[in-house]
């Protein structure tokens, strides 16, 4: 088994957590409603029922879940900013209060000495943005920069860690393309506009805060999942080639320069249409790391009667393995082919910024045995280590999550945490897994 040590000294070891999945406190401050509001309201959207709108009362418990992250010898601490806690609309006045509420979080972050990251899109975009067209429309870019640039000069005398978004291709696919995520739209005619907007404003917010934070260490963070061809027959390879276009490579070859991978999925080609001149160039940025976001790896099958992509994916469990509570399979060797496909890029330093795994936890006594999620993490993190003796430059490793949380379309059965949270009377108790980090990092 390996220890801390050999991941070296100057390893980032956090947790990451996201403003609607923890915040609750939907009303308080005066906090306008996101996409995700609307849509976790809206009748049989959200697998158990629920929303966002108590979750974990991350926004009064704050200190306590920090002064947790820090009892497990965490040493980063990554969250996210409700967009609308501090422009309710989007656009036009900020809202004090709300700037006040992530002062006081990232002050406790520092006193308890744990560095704060900041996200600052993970999902919930102003619903008074998305009447005008949300995501599919240009206004979002100017409202994004506005937002990078309060965010920027207000935290940034204190927070130097900054994610400009959180997994563009799944907000844009789930909510644009197949309307299973707020705000629940559907089409090529949302999702490629959707999709162009978000790789500009992943370009354009990181601008903003390099301008008011010469010094700031600036990232994104990107779903990607290892994607294996079905067989070696080369219908196969070039079927599971476009799905990698589509997965893991559409918001991080347009910042390098290379543009949106068109040769192999010719269906971006109608990209080019929601351009305006110059964007070639402004979705380009020199990002300081890339933030990975592993969970799973697909298999790819060729098949002509499915649109645009012309294949579909299946979990590994095709092949037997263990599954996580949603369906996931467990295939730790995934993490290590994608740290390794995203070495070939010119990228300065690769961060895991999220990695984690849902289980049925059940409590027993005060103790929550989840041995399952123990191991996964074990495994995971065993293939950044391979990947990093390799030479491969990983910085840090996040996991998500701190404690259980509002699960999106899953709502509260999913369970992510090295924490676990009763949401009833919002007690938390340390899993064995999170046990483990603490033993593991002190
Ligand atoms: C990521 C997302 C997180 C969390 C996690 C587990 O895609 O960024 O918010 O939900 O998946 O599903």
């Amino acid at each position: 088994m390996y220890s801390k040590e050999d991941f070296g000294e100057g390893f980032r070891w956090g947790v990451s957590l996201a403003a609607y999945q923890v915040e609750g406190a939907h009303e308080a401050d005066g906090r306008g409603l996101s996409i995700w509001d609307q849509f976790s309201n809206r009748k049989n959207r959200i697998k158990d029922g629920s929303n966002g709108n108590v979750a974990c009362e991350f926004y009064y418990r704050y200190e306590e879940d920090i002064a947790l992250a820090k009892s497990l010898n965490l040493s980063h601490f990554r969250f996210s900013i409700s967009w609308t806690r501090i422009l309710p609309d989007g656009i036009g006045e900020v809202n004090q209060l709300g700037l006040d509420f992530y002062n006081r979080l990232i002050d406790c972050c520092l006193r308890y000495d744990l560095e704060p990251w900041v996200t600052l899109y993970h999902w919930d975009l102003p619903q008074a943005l998305e009447k005008q067209g949300g995501w599919t429309s240009r206004i979002v870019v100017n409202a994004f920069i506005k937002f990078a640039d309060v965010c920027s000069k207000s935290f940034g005398d204190r927070v130097k860690n900054w994610i400009v978004m959180n997994e563009p291709s799944t907000f844009t696919g789930m909510g644009y393309l197949v309307g299973y995520y707020a705000p629940g739209r559907f089409g090529i005619n949302n999702y490629l506009p959707a999709v162009h907007h978000a790789t500009l404003c992943q370009a354009e917010g990181a601008r903003m805060i390099r301008r008011n934070l010469p010094n700031a260490t600036i990232g994104t963070s990107i779903s990607c999942s290892y994607i294996a061809p079905s067989s070696e027959n080369p219908k196969q390879i070039a079927a599971a080639r476009r799905v990698d276009a589509l997965l893991n490579r559409l918001h991080i070859e347009p910042i390098l320069g290379m543009g949106y991978p068109i040769k192999d999925l010719p269906v971006l080609e109608q990209i080019e249409k929601y351009f305006h001149p110059y964007d070639e160039e402004l979705i380009k940025f020199d990002f300081d790391f890339i933030g990975i976001q592993n969970y799973f790896s697909l298999v790819a099958y060729n098949n002509p009667l499915i649109p645009y992509l012309q294949a579909f994916v299946v979990p590994f469990k095709k092949l037997n393995r263990p599954l996580t509570s949603n369906g996931w399979e467990v295939h730790p060797e995934g993490m290590y082919r994608i740290l390794k496909q995203f070495s070939a890029y010119p990228i300065k330093e690769l961060i895991v910024t999220e990695n984690g795994a849902a289980f049925h936890d059940r409590v027993e006594g005060n103790r929550v045995h989840d041995n399952q999620r123990l191991q996964y993490i074990q495994s995971y993190l065993g293939e950044v280590l391979r990947a990093k003796q390799e030479g491969v430059n990983i910085g840090g490793y996040f996991v998500w999550t701190l404690m259980d949380n509002f699960e999106w379309r899953a709502g509260f059965r999913s369970r992510f945490g090295l924490v676990y949270t009763d949401f009833v009377h919002q007690t938390r108790i340390i899993k064995d897994s999170g046990l483990w980090i603490k033993d593991f990092l002190k």
